[in-house]
């Protein structure tokens, strides 16, 4: 985190505020509301281009002149957006091939949001001329506080495989390869005759006959990532110059099915990390992917981050869209906060009454105030205040998640030894029983610093570089608690098996060597000693130092180890040979746990949520009750819960659905 820091008091509060949409006399009613419900700071003009140009180098700029003046005169914050996530209509007549072109070859049509390539020379001209206007008569404006970089990159248009893409991309391969022998030996081209003789040769991996290259598609892959973070990098760039002290984001989605962008090196890039999060209404404990996904972002800011967008009630965008049940717009906002949220932010502040998002939740509902969306609203917005002394306290962790987008990519690429393997389902099925164990998680990158961590877990690692293997193992070698999860450390940087036997990078520090997987067939599982099972995989694993904690009992591998723990150095390495079923999965990985001499933040009846953010002064105990029964939880002498401002004696009840903040002295 730099010296750009975020201008605005406490816990930010507020959403996207789109009043282009409204007739002006609407926007008095919008003031008077934000106050009421205790909004701090709204996100402007993400959408506005074809307001602001009419066309090609015609601004007007009056509109938002207008908005911004208003909100200052409310002491309300604005993040500026660039307007780069939606080009207008003019622009894309003028420039057809500014339109992004999918795999199988149809050149998308303007009409939405965000259909341009990445690499198109003429977007990025009018993008970064845009944004130069912006800069130029906005740097000093008193209401700004922060720049929102475009609109979540790589939403619709993460990959385009047009002509100028194809381009683009060959210019990145020659940055990263150099010489076409080191590109045809990294990729493996003399499978199948693709070995390369021209660089023009060299294409998007457009829809062909039979699988495409491995190392072609994961290459494909990170160019696309890079493509978009180098269009942030250029419209970041301008901004900086214009106005040296302010901030900027853009925000990220860490969150299921959207798996584009390499986050890890975007970070770095932000002044401040923000993310958007919106539940699944297919999944019945979206408190944990709450949970799971500020975890990450937290990891990836390494320190607080924002909520730039989550919804009040439903979305209008999966196949069915639920609405909150009661209390649990304030568990999900309090969820982000307790893990390190210091901003909370929704989209929209009103909802449209036109447009694709009409049927979208917002703050101020299409009901108006009167209904439980604003009343809840409102509450929340005392809550935050109450919350403001908060701000800025960090996690404390000592167990670590490994999570590497390359390594996602890679396992899930076509023609593996078995295509039910979705990485975000493998993580989040190990971090659930944490989650539930109440113990402090952080995500890293194979290659991060361990020195503060008692347990590392891998649960999905297909691939791992050289650097990231030698850096686990050596974890593990000097004292560490290790385990890794089944089809890890199989191939390196390049998707080149890792040869002698699996799990290529770590048999030595797992003590296994195996000589042939058994995947399981979806609806197949498999006995394991000790009453459980286990699902998606098996394989043949032969003990080559460790101890088999657990085998198969039926099927082809009976006797064979499914459950390994070895010492290896001063430490112990632990690997899961198949996935276990939730309960056998929980009562392993707290024997690992406890192995690796990890407490829980705090003890909590089952469906209590713990989580806790330390500050300079003090602890702040966060316990959100999923359940419907009230529950009671121990907490230190002299703690005050901070949502109501009493004092604590020795413990709080936290009624059934509902949320503590405990502050306690800070223990060290
Ligand atoms: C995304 C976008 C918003 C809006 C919401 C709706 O997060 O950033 O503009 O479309 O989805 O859920």
């Amino acid at each position: 985190m730099t010296a750009r820091a975020l201008k605005v008091p406490g816990i930010a509060y507020g959403g996207d505020y789109n009043p282009e949409q409204w007739p002006e006399e609407v926007w008095a009613e919008d003031m008077r509301l934000m106050a009421e419900a205790g909004v701090t700071m709204v996100s402007v003009n993400i959408f506005s281009w074809a307001l602001l140009e009419p066309s090609e180098g015609a601004y007007d700029f009056s509109r938002l002149d207008r908005i911004l003046d208003m909100l200052h005169a409310h002491g309300i914050a604005a993040d500026l957006a660039t307007p780069t996530a939606a080009p207008p209509a003019w622009f894309f007549v003028e420039h057809p091939d500014a339109l992004p072109v999918d795999k199988d070859g149809r050149r998308l049509s303007y009409g939405s949001r965000q259909t341009f390539c990445p690499s198109s020379p003429a977007y990025r001209e009018a993008a970064l001329r845009m944004v130069g206007e912006l800069a130029g008569r906005y740097a000093d404006h008193p209401a700004v506080v922060m720049w929102h970089v475009h609109n979540e990159y790589g939403c619709h248009n993460a990959e385009c495989y047009c002509d100028v893409s194809a381009e683009a991309f060959r210019a990145w391969l020659q940055d990263r390869y150099a010489s076409l022998d080191a590109l045809n030996h990294a990729w493996g081209t003399t499978f199948w005759s693709q070995w390369y003789y021209d660089w023009d040769q060299i294409l998007p991996p457009r829809a062909t006959g039979a699988v495409p290259n491995p190392t072609h598609q994961l290459d494909w892959r990170r160019f696309s990532s890079d493509a978009l973070l180098s269009l942030y990098e250029a419209e970041r760039d301008v901004l900086r110059e214009a106005a040296p002290a302010t901030p900027a984001t853009t925000n990220f989605m860490v969150m299921y099915n959207f798996d584009a962008l390499d986050y890890w090196r975007w970070a770095p890039q932000l002044d401040i990390v923000s993310n958007d999060h919106y539940l699944q209404s297919a999944d019945p404990e979206s408190q944990i992917d709450i949970a799971l996904s500020g975890d990450l972002v937290r990891s990836l800011a390494g320190g607080p981050w924002l909520l730039m967008e989550h919804s009040t009630g439903a979305v209008n965008w999966q196949p069915v869209n639920r609405a909150k049940t009661a209390g649990e717009l304030r568990r999900n906002a309090l969820g982000h906060v307790a893990r390190g949220a210091d901003g909370i932010a929704y989209f929209q502040w009103r909802a449209a009454k036109a447009g694709a998002e009409q049927w979208h939740s917002a703050m101020l509902p299409h009901a108006g105030t009167d209904s439980q969306i604003w009343r809840d609203v409102v509450q929340l917005g005392a809550d935050l205040r109450a919350l403001d002394e908060v701000r800025g306290s960090v996690g404390a962790a000592e167990v670590a998640i490994v999570w590497d987008w390359n390594a996602r990519w890679a396992v899930e690429l076509p023609s593996q030894p078995s295509g039910e393997l979705h990485f975000q389902d493998l993580v989040r099925a190990w971090y659930e029983p944490l989650w539930r164990a109440g113990v402090a998680v952080d995500f890293v990158r194979p290659d991060a610093d361990l020195s503060s961590y008692r347990l590392v877990l891998a649960p999905s690692l297909y691939l791992v570089d050289d650097e990231g293997a030698a850096n686990l193992t050596a974890f593990a070698e000097r004292g560490g608690t290790l385990a890794v999860g089944f089809h890890s450390g199989m191939v390196d940087a390049n998707c080149h098996v890792r040869l002698g036997g699996y799990p290529g990078a770590f048999r030595e520090a797992l003590g296994v060597r195996t000589d042939e997987l058994f995947p399981l067939l979806p609806g197949e599982s498999v006995g394991l000693t000790g009453g459980g099972t286990g699902v998606l995989w098996s394989e043949r694993v032969r003990l080559a130092g460790a101890e088999a904690v657990a085998s198969y009992t039926d099927g082809p591998l009976s006797g064979v180890p499914a459950v390994t723990r070895n010492s290896h150095g001063s430490g112990s390495s632990w690997y899961l040979a198949t996935q276990p079923d939730p309960a056998t999965l929980a009562g392993l990985l707290d024997l690992i746990r406890r192995d690796a001499g990890v407490e829980p933040v705090r003890k909590a009846p089952e469906g209590v949520e713990v989580a806790l953010r330390r500050g300079a002064e003090a602890d702040y105990l966060f316990l959100i009750n999923h359940t419907g029964r009230d529950a009671e939880v121990a907490v230190a002498p002299g703690a005050v819960e901070l949502l109501t401002g009493k004092p604590a004696a020795g413990s709080v009840t936290v009624a059934a659905g509902e949320a503590a903040v405990v502050r306690e002295p800070r223990r060290d």
